[in-house]
């Protein structure tokens, strides 16, 4: 029997190694190495520029910078907004999009949605679901599609020998965790075989002129599974993120060539699949009207959007020794810090308190202008008061207690106005906001605004 040769590879970085080592060499990063079977003799599958005058045509020339033409391709439209957005204007002709989440997410359902209404010739290609499972799954989507055309297959070979045939105008990979390219002898979704895999597709698309999505599972730290170079391989990296026990789900860009990593798009997982959500303040409209004690609005951005969203907030007094503090949806150490500054600052007595705060609509927030309606929640619930529900904050609260200023604080005040607030509190900031439909109110101090609210 022939020997089977094997390989160390990085899963930081994707090196080689001859032989297992702590370290990797490469990337310095600690026991990364995994031992895979490796066999290099067989041809690539896609290799189009294999014969002399076809890669004699297809070398590139230098160019003169000056006479590069610069006309944009046009773009794909794939007639979603949300998905449209994050690309930044729709698919790129010859681009490779990743899209990574956890499992039941909602990953195959997004792309399955978006190939059922596009209008061009696409392949969907699955190696974890039968057809027949596709098929259930678009029946639940309800749409018409005559363009779609499903094929379960995990050899890459097989798959590049179909494309050649049918000749798709988009290609879609349901995962790339599953895929197997037949040069290499270890299993699906080792990190030699992802990355030969991508690298086939990369080729393929760019070729071809194709755009291919690819689906990618995440680790359980949050990184897409396989090796990290997965990522620079492609030219988009997409994440769908959001709470599976909650309705609303965040795509997000966290790497993009064609366009910025700013935007991000809503969506809400019906039953009969995701719904565009393109006002996304409207999640918290329906939950308007009543106010109750311990809630509170921010008006926050999601990258270029403002996003009006519902702190919660239940102080009670702690049974046991040791308080709890709990955060859904937001940073637990902050909540602490903010505790701590309401504590020496505010002279509020919240060491013997549990504290348990929630973001509604399963989001998490990075914007630290939800700060402010966070200790707006927190002492509200603390006192028993309600606040208004036609108030909303949006502010950084410092070490000092004091009241800081955020970014596109007129985009925030005109989002308040156009949902009706009656009232926004900020920090005192530079430019003047009158005539803009709404009371805004500038705080520096949060004891000040505490006098405002309670009393
Ligand atoms: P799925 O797309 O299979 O997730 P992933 O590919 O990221 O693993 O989505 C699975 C979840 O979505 C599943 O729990 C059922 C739910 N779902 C709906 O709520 N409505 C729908 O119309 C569909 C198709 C799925
Ligand atoms: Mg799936």
């Amino acid at each position: 029997m022939a020997k089977v040769k094997t390989t160390w590879f990085c899963q930081n970085c994707g090196a080689q190694h001859a032989r297992w080592q702590g370290q990797c060499t490469t990337c310095k990063e600690w026991n990364t190495l995994v031992e895979e079977v490796v066999q290099k003799e067989k041809k690539p599958s896609w290799d189009a520029t294999s014969g002399d005058t076809l890669s004699r045509k297809r070398t590139p020339q230098p160019q003169l910078i000056t006479q590069i033409d610069v006309t944009e391709t046009p773009r794909l439209d794939t007639t979603n907004a949300e998905f449209n957005r994050v690309l930044g204007g729709g698919l790129v002709p010859g681009s490779v999009t990743l899209l990574g989440g956890e499992p039941g997410i909602g990953k195959s359902t997004l792309l399955l949605q978006v190939c059922l209404n596009l209008p061009y010739k696409t392949l969907y290609v699955s190696g974890e679901e039968s057809a027949q499972q596709i098929k259930m799954r678009a029946d639940r989507i309800k749409q018409d599609a005559t363009n779609c055309y499903i094929l379960t297959e995990t050899k890459t070979q097989n798959i590049f020998r179909q494309i050649t045939e049918m000749q798709p105008e988009v290609l879609i990979i349901d995962s790339i965790q599953t895929l197997q390219t037949e040069i290499i002898e270890s299993t699906a979704g080792s990190v030699s075989q992802i990355r030969e895999c991508t690298s086939e597709l990369i080729k393929f698309a760019k070729e071809t002129n194709t755009p291919v999505l690819l689906i990618g599972h995440i680790t359980k730290d949050g990184n897409i599974a396989g090796p990290k170079i997965l990522e620079h391989m492609v030219d988009t990296v997409l994440q769908f993120e959001g709470d599976r026990n909650h309705t609303y789900r965040i795509l997000r860009a966290l790497k993009n060539r064609f366009g910025s990593t700013h935007e991000i798009g809503i969506y809400e997982m019906l039953g009969h699949g995701l719904r565009e959500v393109i006002n996304p303040s409207e999640i918290l409209i329906s939950q308007r009207g009543t106010s109750l004690s311990g809630t509170a609005i921010a008006a926050t951005m999601e990258g270029m959007r403002p996003l009006m969203i519902e702190v919660q907030a239940l102080v009670s007094t702690a049974v046991y020794g040791t308080p709890q503090r709990s955060a859904t949806g937001y940073n637990l150490k902050r909540l602490n810090m903010i505790l701590a500054v309401l504590e020496k600052r505010a002279g509020f007595k919240l060491g013997q308190k549990d504290v348990f705060l929630n973001i509604t609509g399963g989001i998490t927030v990075d914007d630290p202008a939800i700060d402010l309606a966070v200790v707006a929640a927190i002492l509200s619930s603390n006192f028993d008061i309600e606040l208004s529900s036609q108030h909303c904050f949006s502010a950084e609260v410092g070490l000092g207690g004091e009241i800081r200023p955020v970014s596109r604080m007129e985009q925030r005040v005109n989002e308040a106005a156009k949902l009706g607030f009656e009232k926004v509190f900020i920090a005192p900031a530079k430019q003047k906001f009158k005539e803009v439909g709404t009371d805004v109110q500038a705080f520096s101090k949060i004891e000040d605004l505490i006098k405002y609210l309670f009393s």
